[in-house]
């Protein structure tokens, strides 16, 4: 099976797609920023790296990228804490902020994030999530948001399943969905 194009993967949203709808936030957020002096962009490692990369390249106001890293554990069929794997190394009080994050599933992760960095008195919050599954336990606020997509497990464009389909160009649902073992630690 080559890692270009698994017979697992049912492809979702296009290559032209992403591509397209990335400017599109890309323009959103420069129109919202425009005039400030920059903007602290906080990937969510490891599964955003690609989007922030395509994202970061498109903005022409200035950012600085940063990162952090987080895990969620499941316990049993729930999902379980939040943990915090690497912090940031940059202090963000009275600078703006949008977390870019790859998934939103139950809302866990990045409601943790929002108060987590809220909490350090920056001068501004926002997310930005490639996609977001339906009727999450939690519901954060997302600013920009690039797709709705159906309730399934979904690899490609940074998304994995145990570390795989990372580089796919698109994004793609696994047609043999994770099991309880492999959830236990979801790899980011
Ligand atoms: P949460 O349930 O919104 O807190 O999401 C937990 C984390 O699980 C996400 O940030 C992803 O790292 C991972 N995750 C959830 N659903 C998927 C998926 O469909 N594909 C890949 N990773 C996922």
């Amino acid at each position: 099976m080559s890692q270009e194009d698994p017979s697992n993967v049912r492809e979702l949203i296009s290559e032209a797609r992403i591509q397209e709808r990335v400017s599109e936030l890309a323009r959103q957020i420069e129109a919202d920023y425009e005039g400030t002096d920059e903007v602290v962009l906080v990937g969510i490692l490891k599964g955003s790296f690609i989007f922030l990369a395509d994202l970061a390249r498109r903005l022409s106001i200035p950012r600085r990228i940063e990162f952090m890293a987080v895990s969620s554990y499941r316990d049993g069929d729930r999902a379980g804490a939040v943990r915090l794997l690497m912090d940031l190394r940059t202090d963000i009080r009275q600078r703006h902020v949008i977390i870019v994050e790859d998934i939103v599933d139950s809302g866990r992760t990045l409601e943790y994030l929002l108060n987590n960095l809220k909490a350090r008195g920056p001068a501004s919050v926002e997310s930005c999530v490639l996609v977001r599954k339906p009727d999450g336990e939690h519901t954060p606020t997302v600013r920009y948001l690039g797709f709705e997509i159906p309730d399934a497990w979904v690899v490609g464009y940074g998304l994995d399943f145990a570390e795989q389909h990372r580089p796919l160009p698109y994004i793609g649902v696994l047609e043999q969905p994770p099991g309880d073992a492999a959830s236990d630690e979801p790899s980011r």
